[in-house]
């Protein structure tokens, strides 16, 4: 299974990755986890990212695509693997079509999360992400068993730097201008699958799982 989950900032994409990549036994393979964990580690890499991280703007497509081309070097990436938040751009797109078509592993499928801005506004402003194992709640609809710790690691949850009101405006307006277009880039390859992401999170994934599942061992 290789497969991109693509969309607006909030729609799901992270929190569905985690499941089928259970499920299924594949690599999630998440760009903005990945820059996260740079810039916590202060690597020459996260420096560089941070301030736009933080602003909400996109990091250079060259440092994102050197760090994907890495990952998908890695030897879990045989069995498959979700790419969550990358690519964002067509010129990311086709980097990565180069890379996938040289190794003779093309894509399965791209899902396209769909989501009504005023409910995405309200995931991110409510979400809380551990810092140390990745993990996110919601504040309303999925918090944590005791609200301020993670479930899984027990570590104190946090607010994303770029969750902050400002931050969420300027990611939604770069998704449009830059990651949006990319919509119609795979529409025209047939690749494309519009998923409803706006219900509850077992719902969303029921319908993920019937897209996925004819792709589990390819
Ligand atoms: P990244 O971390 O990829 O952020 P994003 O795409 O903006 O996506 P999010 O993580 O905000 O949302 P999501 O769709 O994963 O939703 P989630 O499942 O968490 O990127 C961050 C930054 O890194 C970028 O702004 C950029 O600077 C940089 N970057 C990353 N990739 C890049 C690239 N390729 N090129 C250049 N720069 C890049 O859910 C959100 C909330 O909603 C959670 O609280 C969750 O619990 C809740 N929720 C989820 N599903 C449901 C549901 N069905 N019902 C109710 N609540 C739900």
């Amino acid at each position: 299974m290789r497969v991109v989950f693509l969309g607006a900032p909030g729609v799901g994409k992270g929190t569905q990755a985690d499941r089928i990549a259970a499920q299924f036994k594949v690599l999630k393979i998440s760009t903005g986890d990945l820059l996260r964990e740079a810039v916590r580690n202060k690597t020459a890499l996260g420096l560089e990212a941070k301030s736009s991280m933080d602003q909400g703007k996109l990091v250079p497509d060259s440092v994102v695509i050197g760090l994907v081309r890495d990952k998908l070097t890695d030897p879990g990436c045989a069995k498959g693997f979700i790419l969550d938040g990358f690519p964002r751009t067509v010129a990311q797109a086709e980097s990565l079509g180069q890379v996938l078509n040289a190794a003779k592993t093309p894509l399965n499928r791209v899902i396209n999360f769909q989501v009504p801005r005023a409910d995405i506004v309200k995931r991110l402003s409510g979400r809380r992400s551990c810092p140390k194992c990745q993990a996110t709640f919601h504040v309303d609809f999925a918090p944590s068993k005791t609200g301020a710790a993670c479930d899984r690691c027990g570590e104190a949850l946090v607010q994303r730097s770029d969750d902050k009101p400002e931050a969420i405006e300027t990611r939604l307006k770069v998704y449009e201008e830059q990651t949006a277009p990319l919509i119609r880039y795979y529409g025209n390859q047939r690749l494309l699958t519009d998923i409803d992401g706006s219900g509850p999170v077992d719902t969303v994934f029921e319908a993920l799982f019937g897209v996925l599942a004819p792709f589990h061992a390819v």
